[in-house]
Order: structure tokens, then C-alpha cells, then sequence
């Protein structure tokens, strides 16, 4: 079965153009998709200096972070308070986990995305209209992990990534809440960082980068999305007719409302659609994404009744997490209509 190979095996086959597989239609593309007048300068993903946050700063950083949430939905934030070392050790974890012999990655192969580890180009591979130029594993961070499952040559560097991460997500739940205008405990108290989802993408470097791309166009369907990204760059926030670069800047990191907090909140704050491209690059690109969810399948979820009002109505209706899951996963990956149905 070629896919176990990974994109990387492709490319280290001595590919020099890409298999039909992986060419997007053409109004995908960044160089044939028609050209938006030039993005004003004022467009940019805020970086937000977290520093200050527990004191005197608090109120400004809500402030910002409410503005970033409801206009682009991505920030950046910097004074994080995790070490840069470790966001440097997530990085290079994931990196060797892609660059180790073929014989021994294909070992952790597996689709099934209910597993605690699953290591796969393409978890949408047979749904989607085209693969894109990248190799993902995907660890489940439930509450019932069992870390001995995550390959040891990236383990200690994932977990200790989880215990740093963990703390901040909690502490932006805190801060998105209060930008809301609610309780501060609320987000969290639905258990929005307690499900969680890492995920450690490589994208290798590709001989015909303008006919693909390194993850397609889409909106993360989790409540909120932390990444960690190298120096490569290739991540794109749509904005009206726009595409706005996520420069990376070094030591930050990136976030993102996901499609949940855009219905908890009722659209304040908005799930946007992004997109990786693919590079021409001698070396790869790598980024590490935490998913943060709610965690109990059984419990309703939908707009938080405080921001319902005969001005503002609910714009969706209350669900399950479970029916919310089925659903994405029978779509297709860029299907804009997911939001609608609910
Ligand atoms: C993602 O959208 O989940 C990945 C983005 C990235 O690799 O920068
Ligand atoms: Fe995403």
C-alpha cells in the first residue's frame, strides 16, 4: 500500500512532479485563483504580548484578544510563559518522528482516527477531492491515554508540549469568556479544554508547489487551536477575498477560534477558513497544532444563553458533541456548508 509511504516517501522516491492525486482543481489554487485587489496594509494577525495578563495588562489583552476573535479569529501571542525550549523540542520531536527509516514509521501507520495514535498522510484520503502535500500524526489526549503509545522518539517531547500547553489554553478560555461579556469560569466549566487533540504535521518539500497545496482550505471544528510552527511559513488566514500570511514569528504562538466557539459564542467570535501552501523548499515545513474540545459526547451544546437576546436570536440550534462529530467526519474537508446544518 503506497499511502503508508507518506508524502515524504514520495519525495525521497526522487519524485519530480506530483501524481494526479495531489493536483487541486484550479480555483484552489493560489496562482490561477482570481487576484483580489491588494491586501490593505491594516490586515495583518495581531501578535498580543500576553505579559501582564494576571495584573494590570488583563483588561487590554481581553480587549485585543475580543477584537482579533470576532474580526480575523487568529492571533498570535507572545510572553506565553512556556519556555522556548520546549516549543523548539516539539518542533525537532516531530521532525525526527517524520525523518526516521520508512520500516520503522510505517510501524504506527494507522487511519483509524479513533485510536490513541495515528500516523497517515491525509486522514480525509478517501473522501476528499485531492490529497495534500503532507504526513500527520495525530495523538488523542484523552483523560484514558496510554503514552507508552506515542513513539518514544517524540514522547517525552509531546507530553511535556501537553503539561505547558494545557496551562495556556486554560488560561485564553479564561480571557475568550471574559471577552464575551461572561462568567470567566464558563468556557472552561463546559469542559472546553479537556478534550484534546495533538497534531504533529510535516510538510515536506514539493517539486510542483503551485499545483497543490499543503492543506487544503478549511475551518477547525474544535472550540480553539494553539499551533506552533518553524520558520517555513505557508500558513494563510482568508480575509473577504483576501489571503493573510500567519507570519511566523519566532517563539509565538498561534491561535485560533474554531468552529464550536463560533456557535458557543454565538458569532462573536468566528471560525475562519485557512490554508497551508506548499513549499519549494530544500527543507520541510513543520507545525504542531493542540486541539482544544469539549470532552462529554452526551452534553448539548450550542449558543450560550446569555448571548441570546430578541436582538441578537440563537443562530444555531443545540446539539450532542457526538452528533456534532459524526457529522464532520461523513463530510468532505473544505465543505463550507458543515456550519450551516446546525
Ligand atoms: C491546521 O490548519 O490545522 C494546520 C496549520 C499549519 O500547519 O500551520
Ligand atoms: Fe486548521
Amino acid at each position: 500500500d503506497d499511502s503508508k509511504m507518506g508524502v515524504k516517501g514520495l519525495v525521497d522516491s526522487g519524485i519530480t512532479s506530483i501524481p494526479r492525486f495531489f493536483i487541486h482543481p484550479p480555483e484552489y489554487l493560489p496562482c490561477t485563483a482570481s487576484v483580489a485587489a491588494p491586501l490593505p496594509a491594516s490586515i495583518i494577525i495581531p501578535t498580543i504580548d500576553l505579559s501582564g495578563f494576571e495584573s494590570d495588562r488583563r483588561s487590554i489583552i481581553v480587549d485585543r484578544i475580543r477584537d482579533a476573535s470576532s474580526k480575523l479569529g487568529f492571533f498570535q501571542v507572545t510572553n506565553h510563559g512556556i519556555p522556548f525550549e520546549i516549543i523548539d523540542r516539539t518542533i525537532a520531536g516531530i521532525k525526527a518522528f517524520n525523518e526516521q527509516p520508512q520500516e520503522i514509521k510505517v510501524l504506527h501507520y494507522n487511519r483509524d482516527m479513533g485510536c490513541s495514535v495515528s500516523y497517515s498522510s491525509n486522514y480525509d484520503l478517501y473522501i476528499s477531492k485531492a490529497a495534500s502535500w503532507r504526513d500527520t500524526i495525530t495523538v488523542n489526549w484523552g483523560p484514558n491515554i496510554d503514552i507508552s503509545e506515542i513513539p518514544e522518539i517524540c514522547r517525552s517531547e509531546l507530553v511535556e508540549w501537553y503539561r505547558e500547553v494545557q496551562r495556556l489554553g486554560e488560561t485564553l478560555m479564561e480571557m475568550l469568556s471574559e471577552g464575551l461579556g461572561v462568567e470567566r469560569e464558563r468556557l472552561k466549566a463546559l469542559s472546553c479544554t479537556k478534550g484534546t487533540t495533538v497534531v504533529g504535521n510535516y510538510y515536506p518539500p514539493c517539486p510542483q508547489p503551485d499545483m497543490t497545496l499543503g492543506f487544503a482550505s478549511h475551518t477547525d471544528i474544535v472550540a480553539l487551536t494553539m499551533l506552533v510552527q518553524d520558520q517555513v511559513g505557508g500558513l494563510q488566514i482568508k480575509h473577504g477575498k483576501h489571503w493573510v500570511d500567519a507570519k511566523p514569528v519566532p517563539n509565538a504562538i498561534v491561535i485560533n477560534i474554531g468552529d464550536l466557539l463560533q456557535i458557543l459564542s454565538n458569532e462573536a467570535y468566528r471560525s475562519v477558513e485557512h490554508r497551508v501552501l506548499a513549499n519549494h523548499l530544500r527543507q520541510p515545513r513543520i507545525s504542531v497544532a493542540i486541539f482544544f474540545n469539549p470532552s462529554k459526547g452526551e452534553d448539548f451544546y450550542g449558543p450560550l444563553p446569555e448571548l441570546i437576546s430578541p436582538d441578537k436570536p440563537a443562530l444555531y440550534r443545540p446539539f450532542t458533541l457526538s452528533e456534532y462529530l459524526i457529522k464532520f467526519y461523513s463530510k468532505e474537508l473544505g465543505d463550507k456548508s458543515f456550519l450551516s446544518n446546525f
